[in-house]
């Protein structure tokens, strides 16, 4: 298929995955037979609210000892303070700011305001038994343009983080960059500027130096792909341009940013364990037909292996790349060594499951199974046992984390205040069971975070979609913790279900 064929297949995908301005489509597209029995229930996460927060009956499945459950937020989505102590603009301060881009207009101005009341979410997550919190450091608070020296401020907010995480026995999990690039770094070209790898290796390094002490595991960068997708081709995410050429040599330098990042660490003589985050679609064929098959192949390329071969066998896939062809900016934009770089030797694969794909012989996508209010989102347990056993099978025994998985449902207090959001819990359920069952065929899977902890900015769709275990009254930031944080504290207390 050709590069042009493909760009156009790929804009068809962006309709139907857009999240910006898309038309909520609830169960379209399921096919009734396949549906299996939990996720009907989950009908779209909309079922009938139960009041009781009992525990549910002990199932008898337990994980390994020494399982951490957590909890996952991002920096831009929860923190607010966007002027404070020094913090420079990202470029999601400028999309965000700009009219047109985000559901309501909604920025991240204010969020959650987890900048100021991070102690108190602190003890949410120590009240709900979190062993494990995965959050991300913003580079504009570091480094207010994205160089130079690191503004103190910036550091001692994470700190005072860690020290409380610490201070209630909970590991802290970081992540260097979740797509709050600074703006002036993206004025200077951005992701498609091979400098801008060195800068976030040097901003790395300096993390690492304040902070490493504290940190037992690190995360390079955040879902390379989605930059690249929802960033680069389909433009609903910041930076918002519609360049797929560029596009490619965006994932070939966050790949180099997360190759040298890697390398700073050990320089650094950082004690910590440190690997990239991945969001990982299964893709599955929508029919028998031999051209699905073939299809479905060259889409897993650029949804998984682009990402994974790079970083575990050291060479982008080569259907991938005969894809782009050789005159492709990505072709022409990787030097000796790079991929050298890219694959230097990590401690482990943090996985983040959302959805399947299915691939038609044209290389179009369809539904098969309901949806969450995020229509890009099918639910589909097996995909996450699949895409870790897969992992296991094709790239070796790396330990594992999950560092996202969840969806949005229409959460609303009652009249008794109790946010009853069962379809979240059934949700859970169900992939915390695919996971165990990946565990007993073998997959190294040693913790699992939610996503996410709290109600946040969900980028284009604003605040509308609710992704937390914890319900955020933006008005008031009251937190209130949903059913499902109830029952994910059982869940925690059992080790299991
Ligand atoms: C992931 C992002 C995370 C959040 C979830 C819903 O792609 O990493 O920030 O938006 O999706």
């Amino acid at each position: 298929m050709s590069l042009l064929t493909r760009r156009r297949l790929l804009r068809r995908a962006a309709l139907s995955a857009t999240a910006a301005g898309a038309a909520r489509t609830g169960l379209a597209g399921a096919t009734a037979a396949g549906i299996a029995a939990s996720t009907v229930a989950l009908g779209g996460c909309d079922s009938p609210p139960e009041r009781t927060t009992d525990p549910e009956p002990d199932s008898g499945l337990r994980f390994p000892d020494g399982f951490a459950w957590g909890a996952a937020t991002s920096a831009y989505q929860i923190e607010g303070a966007a002027k404070e102590d020094g913090r420079g603009e990202s470029v999601w301060d400028t999309f965000s700011h700009t009219p047109g881009r985000t559901r309501n207009g909604d920025t991240g101005d204010v969020a959650a305001d987890h900048y100021h009341r991070y102690a108190q979410d602190l003890d949410l997550m120590r009240d709900l038994g979190l062993r494990s919190y995965r959050f991300s450091i913003s580079w504009p608070r570091i480094q207010a343009d994205g160089s130079g020296r690191p503004n103190q401020r910036g550091l001692d907010f994470y700190r005072r983080l860690m020290d409380g995480l610490h201070e209630r026995g909970i590991a802290p999990m970081a992540t260097l960059f979740h797509w709050d690039l600074p703006q002036a770094l993206q004025d200077a070209g951005g992701w498609e500027n091979r400098d801008t790898a060195e800068r976030f290796a040097e901003y790395a390094d300096m993390v690492f130096r304040a902070l490493g002490d504290q940190v037992p595991v690190w995360l390079t960068i955040n879902e390379p792909k989605t930059v690249v997708q929802n960033g680069y081709i389909w433009g609903h995410h910041a930076p918002g341009i519609r360049d797929e050429d560029a596009a490619y040599l965006v994932a070939h330098h966050l790949q180099l940013g997360h190759g040298l990042a890697v390398q700073a660490l050990r320089a650094s003589g950082g004690t910590g364990r440190i690997g990239p985050a991945l969001n990982l679609h299964p893709c599955y064929p929508a029919d028998d037909s031999a051209e699905s098959a073939a299809a479905t192949r060259l889409y897993d390329g650029y949804e998984n292996r682009l990402y994974l071969d790079s970083i575990f066998k050291g060479a982008y896939p080569q259907d991938v790349l005969d894809d782009l062809g050789p005159a492709s900016r990505m072709a022409r934009g990787v030097r000796d060594g790079d991929l050298k770089i890219i694959s230097s030797p990590v401690d482990l694969l943090a996985v983040q499951y959302y959805t399947p794909i299915y691939v038609t012989a044209d290389g179009g996508t369809v539904r098969k199974w309901p949806t969450s209010e995020a229509e890009w989102q099918q639910i589909y347990p097996e995909g996450m046992y699949d895409i870790l056993t897969r992992v296991t099978r094709d790239y070796g025994r790396v330990p594992i984390t999950i560092t996202e998985n969840g969806l949005p449902c229409p959460d609303v207090p009652g009249a008794d205040g109790n946010v009853d959001d069962t379809g979240r819990v059934t949700f859970l359920r169900d992939h915390f069971a695919a996971a165990h069952r990946a565990i007993g065929d073998g997959v190294p899977l040693e913790s699992y975070h939610v996503w996410s902890l709290l109600d946040n900015f969900e980028w284009a769709e604003g605040y509308e979609q609710r992704w937390g275990l914890v319900y955020v009254d933006y008005a008031s930031q009251r937190r209130v913790l949903k059913r499902s944080a109830h029952w994910y504290r059982d869940v925690i207390r059992r080790n299991g279900l």
